[in-house]
C-alpha cells in the first residue's frame, strides 16, 4: 500500500500533485511519500513484534539522510557496508549499538572506523576479513563482536546480479567451514562470536528459501553454541520484494510466519536488513519527455530520466510501471495491467538522452502518444534509484523531494555543473 493515487486524472503523492513538484523542482525527480515510508516500516515493526526483532535499514537502498533519520527517529538501526554508510547511519543519529556492519572487502580503516562507533557487530564474509579483525582488535586492545555470514546456496529465484546467497558468488562462507571457523575463535580474546548472518538475495516472492535457509540455519546454531559461543542473534538480511508489476509480493506477515519460529527455536535475537521492502515503493521518479520519436519502425519517448538516474532497467531489466503524470481523458488512471495493449496506447520504448544503447527505462511498452514537455512517473523507484545514480555523460544527479502530507520538504537539491568538477583538483 502506498500514497501515490490519481485524483481527478492526475497523480498525487499524498495531498500533492505530482506537476506542481516538477514545476517547482525540475525534472527528473526523486519524490518520496513519508507515510509511505513508514507505513512499510510499521507493517515489519507489526509482522514480527512477537520476537522484537532489531531493525536495520539497509542504507544502501537509499542513503538520503533524511530519510536514514526518519527510520532511526521511528525505532530502526541500520545495516551499512562500508565506512561511507557508517559515516551517513551516524550523521543520521544512529548509534553503534543499533548498526550492523556488513560487506565483503571491509579495508582496515572501515573496520577501525566500525570499532570506533562500536558497532553491534561486524557480519564477517571471509577468513581473511577475520584475520584482520582479530589484528585490528587485539591491537586497539577493544573486543568486537561478529556475527559469521554463511552462504545459504539456496536460489532466491531472482535476477543473476541480485543473487546473492548462492555458492559461488562472493558473498558468505560455505556452510561446511563455518564451524572450524567458529571453533577457532574460541580461544580469541578480543573476538566475540555472537551470531549467524545471511542474505539470500532480492527481491525475493517467496518465503521458500528463507524456509530452506533457515533449515539449515537453527542447527548451525546449536552447533555453535554446544562449542561454547554464546549465539545471542540470527540475522536473516533482507530481501522482501515489493510489487513492481503488480500485487506479486508477499505481505511481511508471509515472513514472519517462516521467520519468527526458526529464531525462537534458535533462542536467538532475531535481526532483519530491509530496504527495498521499506523505500521500493515508497518513491517515483518523475520525468520529463524531450522528444517523442519514430525510427527503425519502432515509437521512442525521449525524456530527461537517464540511465545514471535509474539504473534497474539496464543493470537487472528491472521493470518499472510507468504511465504518464496527467493521462488524457478515457485512459485509465492507472491501468491496472502496465504490460497490456489498451486503446489509445502503442507500444513504446522509454529511453533517457544518453548515449548508450542500454539506456532505457522500458522496453516494449503500452503508452499513449506522449508529447515534448509531458510528465511520466516511473513508480518503484525509492530503492536503488538515486543510490545508484552517478554523473555518467556529465549529467547532474536529480533533486529528491519527501512529501509529508500537503507539505514537500526539499531533501537533495538537484546537482549544478559546479558539482560535476568540485572534486577534480585544478587544471
Ligand atoms: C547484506 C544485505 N542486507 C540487506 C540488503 C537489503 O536488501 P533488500 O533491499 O532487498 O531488502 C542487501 C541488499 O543487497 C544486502 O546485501
Amino acid at each position: 500500500m502506498d500514497y501515490f493515487r490519481y485524483r481527478e486524472g492526475v497523480l498525487h503523492c499524498e495531498d500533492i500533485a505530482i506537476p506542481s513538484l516538477a514545476e517547482r523542482f525540475g525534472t527528473p525527480l526523486f519524490v518520496y511519500s513519508q507515510k509511505t515510508l513508514l507505513r512499510h516500516l510499521h507493517e515489519l515493526q507489526a509482522a514480527f513484534a512477537e520476537v522484537e526483532p532489531l531493525i536495520c535499514y539497509s542504507i544502501k537502498t537509499n542513503a538520503n539522510l533524511h530519510i536514514c533519520k526518519l527510520m532511526q527517529t521511528f525505532g530502526s538501526g541500520f545495516d551499512v557496508t562500508s565506512g561511507g554508510e557508517l559515516f551517513r547511519a551516524l550523521q543520521a543519529g544512529g548509534t553503534g549499538d543499533k548498526i550492523v556492519f556488513a560487506g565483503a572487502g571491509k579495508t582496515d580503516d572501515e573496520i577501525r572506523q566500525g570499532m570506533e562507533a562500536k558497532v553491534l557487530m561486524f557480519n564477517v564474509e571471509s577468513d581473511a576479513e577475520l584475520t584482520a579483525l582479530a589484528r585490528l582488535a587485539s591491537e586497539r586492545q577493544q573486543i568486537v563482536r561478529i556475527a559469521l555470514r554463511v552462504n545459504p546456496d539456496v536460489d532466491p529465484q531472482t535476477h543473476a546480479k541480485t543473487t546473492t546467497g548462492k555458492r559461488g558468488t562472493k558473498f558468505g562462507m560455505d556452510w561446511d567451514r563455518i564451524a572450524a571457523i567458529a571453533g577457532r575463535l574460541l580461544g580469541n580474546r578480543w573476538i566475540k562470536l555472537s551470531g549467524l548472518h545471511m542474505h539470500l538475495g532480492s527481491p525475493i516472492l517467496t518465503t521458500e528459501p528463507y524456509a530452506r535457509a533457515l533449515e539449515r540455519a537453527v542447527p548451525l546454531i546449536r552447533e555453535l553454541r554446544a562449542q561454547g559461543h554464546d549465539m545471542e542473534y540470527l540475522n536473516t538480511g533482507g530481501g522482501f520484494g515489493i510489487h513492481y508489476r503488480k500485487q506479486e509480493a508477499l505481505p511481511a506477515e508471509a515472513f514472519a510466519k517462516v521467520i519468527m519460529p526458526a529464531a525462537k527455536e534458535a533462542r536467538c535475537k532475531l535481526i532483519l536488513e530491509p530496504g527495498r521492502f521499506i523505500a521500493g515503493n515508497a518513491g517515483l521518479l518523475v520525468t520529463r519527455v524531450i522528444f517523442p520519436k519514430e525510427s527503425g519502425g519502432r515509437h521512442f519517448i525521449i525524456q530527461d530520466g537517464g540511465m545514471n538516474d535509474l539504473i534497474r532497467p539496464t543493470l537487472y531489466d528491472a521493470f518499472h510501471r510507468i504511465w504518464p503524470v496527467q493521462p488524457a481523458p478515457g485512459l485509465p488512471c492507472p491501468p491496472e495491467d502496465f504490460e497490456a495493449a489498451m486503446p489509445g496506447t502503442q507500444l513504446c520504448d522509454v529511453v533517457g538522452p544518453i548515449c548508450e544503447t542500454g539506456d532505457y527505462l522500458a522496453r516494449d511498452r503500452w503508452l499513449p502518444p506522449m508529447q515534448t514537455g509531458d510528465l511520466l512517473a516511473v513508480f518503484s523507484a525509492g530503492a536503488y534509484g538515486m543510490a545508484m545514480s552517478s554523473n555518467y555523460n556529465g549529467r547532474c544527479r536529480a533533486a529528491e523531494v519527501l512529501i509529508d502530507g500537503g507539505s514537500a520538504r526539499l531533501i537533495r537539491r538537484r546537482e549544478t555543473y559546479a558539482d560535476l568538477i568540485r572534486a577534480e583538483v585544478e587544471v
